[in-house]
């Protein structure tokens, strides 16, 4: 069966009103975990975790930092970086599935930024967020909806890792990304492709277990808790290895052009032999695939922006930069945007 994008035209787009990325920011908490730390708490190594990960060291926040203030702290950054001010900003999209509040927290970001015109509200996508993001954002700007807005990919996963599981405990690390995105009379989101796959749930999942608690006669309801996150990691592998090139050339096709074009390989940090299987599949070489994984884990929805924004001011991407980027994680989701850097 075809995909419902299959369909797209290009000429769907409103001529004159495109995006563009113009400021980044990014927030970590101070704590830091080294592998030799975590071997005290789970039986495992630095050479293991090194080896099959490639991940090092990961932030982690304490019992008083909220998931709201290192989105602000990122958020503000970006808005800086753009030349912008708080109340400039139309629209807040807060990509995250760690809230400090399940109603949303995205208007807690708005409270704490001061951005009191901004219309705020959170996306989930697990570590996809930050793609689906993007396109939902494009999608409010390029109708003429918003002009300025802050997308922000933000995760706390410590809070749900059972830290007795050395499977999933070493993987994952907290933080926050932004960037401001605008309208600009060129568009600079070449091209992109989305996909979610529900029956591949049951890999990985932070899932809500409901008890039966008995309130009237005839009426029992499920009350309950979430529930540490659960992965099957070599199906999560596997899953990636495969669907992330497949997205990434469809993107590329749509953007008609090809990896010889792109600058910069931006993929979601979750694992080195990852990004190296799939910059190898794509013929990228190594040196064009940005990678801070080593010093912050899988950030999950915060990944991406933050894996941009130090390699921005780092000068790395340079302004008119060609960047392939794309999420994955749990929904199972996964997708690919293709955009240059800047206005
Ligand atoms: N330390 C030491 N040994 C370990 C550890 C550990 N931390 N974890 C597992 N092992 C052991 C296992 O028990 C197993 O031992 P056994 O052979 O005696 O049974 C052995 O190491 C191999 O285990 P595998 O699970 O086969 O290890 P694998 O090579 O697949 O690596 C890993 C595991 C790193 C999790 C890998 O599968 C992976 O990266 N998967 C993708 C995960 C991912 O990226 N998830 C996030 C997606 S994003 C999101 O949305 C949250």
């Amino acid at each position: 069966m075809p995909y419902p994008s299959d369909e797209w035209s290009k000429d769907l787009k409103q001529p004159g009103v495109g995006i563009a990325l113009t400021g980044s920011g990014s927030a970590v908490p101070a704590i830091s975990l080294s592998n030799d730390q975590l071997s005290q708490i789970v039986e495992t190594s630095d050479e293991w975790i090194a080896s099959r990960t490639g991940i090092r060291h990961r932030r982690l926040a304490s019992s008083t930092e909220s998931l709201a203030g290192l989105a602000a702290q990122a958020g503000e950054r970006a808005i800086t970086m753009a030349g912008l001010s708080a109340t400039d900003i139309d629209l807040i999209v807060l990509a995250t599935s760690t809230p400090d509040d399940l109603f949303g927290t995205a208007c807690l970001v708005q409270a704490e930024l001061g951005a009191s015109r901004a219309v705020a509200f959170d996306i989930t996508a697990a570590c996809s967020g930050f793609v689906f993001g993007l396109v939902t954002v494009a999608q409010f700007i390029r109708t003429g909806a918003y002009q300025n807005v802050l997308l922000i990919g933000a995760d706390m996963l410590s809070r749900w890792v059972d830290w007795g599981d050395r499977r999933t405990a070493v993987l994952f690390g907290d933080g926050a990304g932004a960037v401001v995105i605008q309208a600009n009379e060129c568009d600079r989101l070449l091209g992109f492709e989305l996909r979610s796959d529900g029956n591949q749930n049951k890999y990985l999942n932070l899932s809500y277990q409901p008890q039966e608690k008995v309130l009237a006669e005839q009426v029992a309801i499920g009350q309950g808790s979430f529930q540490p996150i659960t992965m099957n990691g070599q199906e999560v592998y596997r899953f990636a290895a495969r669907r992330v090139p497949e997205v990434i050339e469809k993107a590329l096709f749509r953007a008609e052009i090809t990896t010889c074009d792109v600058d910069w390989l931006l993929l979601h940090q979750a694992n080195q032999r990852i990004l190296d299987a799939v910059a190898e599949r794509l013929n990228i070489p190594p040196e064009k695939v940005i990678s801070n994984l080593a010093n912050y884990g899988n950030t999950s929805a915060a990944s991406i922006p933050l894996a941009l924004d130090e390699a921005v001011r780092e000068g790395k991407i340079k302004l008119g930069d060609t960047l392939v980027t794309s999420g994955f994680g749990a929904g199972l989701t996964w997708g690919a945007a293709v955009f240059q850097w800047g206005r």
